[in-house]
């Protein structure tokens, strides 16, 4: 990786320079310039104290260096205020070589958050409800930053804040009691509790009655009663069975599940704890914090009738995570939408002088899907189900490869892997605060920018490695130096740095763009060079680039949650 060369660098010129290698290192950075090279050192800083023009700086070092010799550096050379250096082909190549050999699954992991703790809420979908298209958002943003995190040596706790207590759960309890009987829980269980639901919502419409009575219920389930916390656990139960299915097929495991209702008996200290740093004043009958002067509406913690709220439980939780879970970083992966809620329960935890809220606590928003043109077919309403938008899509693969290769082994599990596959790659490909413009020809397109088209460049490198009894080869005296082959070696040198950067934006589309940029590169020397053809050690050491491509590919789309098929 480059930040090995840029330690190695620093180690190399800081006695020659007569300065800290410490200080060297912090300021390697990448050129700017295609054809500068694979580092480069800025020199400005250094016209203070040497009393002289960055420029000639750069030249004086410039002819020191060179004189001196480095190792494995082909050129050094000053270009207006920075020091250039070119690394010898046979350098990049063997550096890139060994450490792809020496870390297999764990390509570019860096320690740096080594002994912390990173808490990240994600999915937190809501019980006896579909997963919808924003929380396939919630779901894939949440798990590529999971594994981002792990990259970079944090230990992760992934969240599962269900939405498992309000109202509802009375009115759900009602029609379940009178209708239940009628549905069958066991295939599709979140369908049966939602079609429940709105057949509820429907009768309320014309017998309000029905509110009331669900209401009492919620009650009664409030003051513990035993039978309707029995049924309200089925309801959770069954739910988590559904959601259990959707998160396997998207590579989903969270580790703890600490749902809204887990803070029933903790949110009285909460409030009493806000009204005792003087916080909580009344509006209405209702207990706010005001933020006027922080630019937004009051904070409501309690209704007139002394219910908690939302954002109540959401400070209990807070609290929780940083407290309980000794969590470093606290990370809500929702929409944004929401943004106004957590800008509020953190400025309010920030006031009753919780640090940890300025600095720690992040909601890494996003933005909707938008359909255009595309129509799909909903189950009720606007709604668009994520179960749905999976199905059809691995049906749509099925079919392609009907067509195009309806001889490959294990079809269905091929069109399973391609169409989740490609349905997360979309999302991922797309910078999470923009809306993203959904179109089927584009998600599914092999050729284009999309999680097909690079599972199939990692399949053909595959499939290359395959064709031949040659193997790769990392030391046959030969030195891949072609234009196209130094462009690839030079990109995979910064995949490290990709995760990393992916990591600190909390922004998974760096990875995949670095991804797509990756195949185009292959593909264009695909295009070019016969792999397989001429000199055995040329083969050989191109197989050996071949298969770092792939095991980057692999590795790549495995942290943004997206499997490799066999074939394709
Ligand atoms: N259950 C909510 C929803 O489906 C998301 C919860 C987000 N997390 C939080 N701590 N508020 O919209």
């Amino acid at each position: 990786m480059i930040d090995q060369l840029r330690a190695q660098l620093s180690q190399q010129i800081a006695p020659l320079l007569n300065m800290d290698s410490k200080a060297i290192l912090a300021s390697l950075e990448s050129p700017k310039q295609a054809g500068h090279g694979e580092l480069a050192f800025p020199v400005f800083s250094l016209a203070k104290t040497l009393k002289k023009a960055p420029p000639l700086i750069a030249k004086e070092f410039e002819e020191k260096l060179n004189q001196a010799g480095l190792e494995g550096v082909e050129k050094v050379q000053a270009v207006s205020g920075f020091l250039n250096f070119k690394f010898s082909p046979e350098k990049i190549q063997d550096m890139v070589f060994s450490e792809w050999n020496s870390s297999e699954g764990r390509l570019g992991f860096s320690k740096r958050f080594e002994n912390q703790v990173m808490t990240i809420d994600y999915s937190s979908p809501n019980v006896a409800k579909p997963m919808t298209i924003g929380h396939l958002r919630a779901t894939v943003i949440g798990q590529a930053i999971v594994n981002l995190a792990k990259t970079q040596g944090y230990t992760v706790q992934g969240l599962n804040y269900l939405g498992d207590w309000g109202v509802q759960f009375g009115k759900l309890a009602w029609a379940y009691k009178k209708w239940g009987s009628e549905y069958d829980f066991s295939k599709d269980p979140i369908d049966s509790l939602f079609k429940l639901y709105v057949r509820f919502h429907k009768e309320a419409e014309e017998n309000p009655q029905l509110d009331v009575e669900g209401s009492l219920m919620f009650k009664r389930l409030e003051e513990g009663d035993p039978e309707l916390e029995r049924i309200w656990k089925d309801f959770i139960a069954l739910s988590l069975e559904g959601y259990d299915k959707l998160w396997s097929r998207l590579g989903v495991k969270h580790t703890l599940v600490r749902g809204e209702s887990y803070y029933n008996d903790k949110l009285k200290d909460v409030v009493q704890m806000l009204r005792d740093k003087g916080l909580l004043e009344e509006s209405e009958g209702a207990q706010v914090v005001r933020l006027e002067e922080e630019g937004m509406p009051p904070c409501l913690i309690t209704k007139q009738d002394g219910a908690s709220l939302y954002a109540t439980r959401d400070i209990a939780s807070a609290i929780d995570r940083m407290e309980n879970l000794n969590t470093d970083l606290n990370l809500y992966v929702v929409g944004a939408e929401q943004t106004l809620h957590f800008r509020q329960v953190f400025k309010v935890l920030e006031r009753a002088g919780y640090d940890w809220a300025k600095d720690k606590c992040h909601h890494v928003s996003f933005g909707m899907y938008r359909f255009g043109e595309f129509k799909m077919s909903t189950r009720k309403g606007n709604v668009i189900f994520l179960e749905d938008v999976l199905n059809k899509a691995v049906e749509m693969v099925a079919k392609q490869i009907e067509e195009k290769n309806p001889n490959v082994d294990g079809k269905s599990e091929i069109s399973e892997i391609v169409g989740v596959g490609a349905i997360i790659f979309n999302d991922l490909m797309n910078d999470r605060v923009k809306n993203v413009e959904f179109n089927w020809d584009k998600v599914l397109d092999f050729n284009g920018d999309s999680g097909p088209y690079v599972q199939y460049t990692a399949v053909r490198c595959n499939s290359l490695m395959q064709k031949t009894a040659a193997n790769p080869k990392a030391h046959s005296g030969v030195v891949l130096n072609s234009p196209e082959e130094m462009e690839i070696f030079r990109h995979l040198l910064s995949y490290g740095d990709t995760l990393k950067k992916a990591f600190d934006y909390f922004k998974p589309h760096i990875l995949a763009g670095y991804l797509l940029d990756l195949c185009k590169l292959f593909n264009q020397y695909y295009a070019k060079q016969r792999i397989l053809e001429g000199d055995a050690a040329q083969v050989e050491t191109r197989l050996m680039l071949v298969k770092c491509l792939h095991q980057t590919l692999k590795e790549g789309l495995g942290v943004l949650g997206v499997k490799v098929p066999k074939a394709m």
